[in-house]
């Protein structure tokens, strides 16, 4: 059975992402999306709530699961006999810092975990999770980037009231 590990924080998950999730899904038999931590990075949704949003948009998914982990990708991928790592990119300034995880994990792994790159489809180039966080914080419109529930969730953590038209 072909299996790959999607990692990632997910806070929260974006069409971006759902577009990586299904094309990652198409071609493994088993996709595990990870929710793991960025040291670098702050939080707006708990694990917990990230692994609830991600549960729900991938219902309809059969071959995909849903985990989270607190510690290194590499010793979750070894724990669970995985091998392929997917990570989308979406442009040149994602590439060195994508380029030194996937290293870093082949490094760890002594060789066993490698890194797939499926290219982001071009309209969700521009989308991040940071960038959609401020735009709601803000109040603005992010109904192009997420999922109608998820993007009520955002405006909740903001106390952003939104007035249905
Ligand atoms: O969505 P992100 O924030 O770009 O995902 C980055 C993530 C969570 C995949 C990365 O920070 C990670 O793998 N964290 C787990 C800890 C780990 O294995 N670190 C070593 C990476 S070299």
């Amino acid at each position: 059975m072909k299996k790959a590990i999607y990692p990632g924080s997910f806070d929260p998950i974006t069409f971006g992402h759902l577009d990586i999730i299904k094309r990652a899904s198409n071609i493994f038999d088993e996709l595990t999306i990870l929710v793991l931590t960025n040291v670098r990075k702050t939080p707006l949704f708990s694990a917990d709530e990230r692994v609830k949003i991600l549960e729900e948009v991938t219902k309809d998914m059969p071959n995909v699961k849903v985990g989270c982990f607190d510690g290194l990708l590499v010793d979750y991928a070894k724990k669970n006999d995985v091998h392929v790592v997917i990570r989308g990119l979406r442009a040149i300034t994602d590439f060195e810092y994508e380029l030194q995880t996937a290293q870093t994990n082949r490094l760890l792994s002594q060789g066993s975990l490698d890194t797939m790159f499926l290219t982001t489809s071009l309209e969700y180039a521009y989308l991040s999770s940071t960038t959609v966080k401020e735009i709601a914080s803000f109040g603005g419109d992010i109904s192009k980037c997420v999922p109608d529930f998820v993007a009520q969730m955002i405006f909740t953590k903001y106390g952003v009231v939104k007035n249905e038209q």
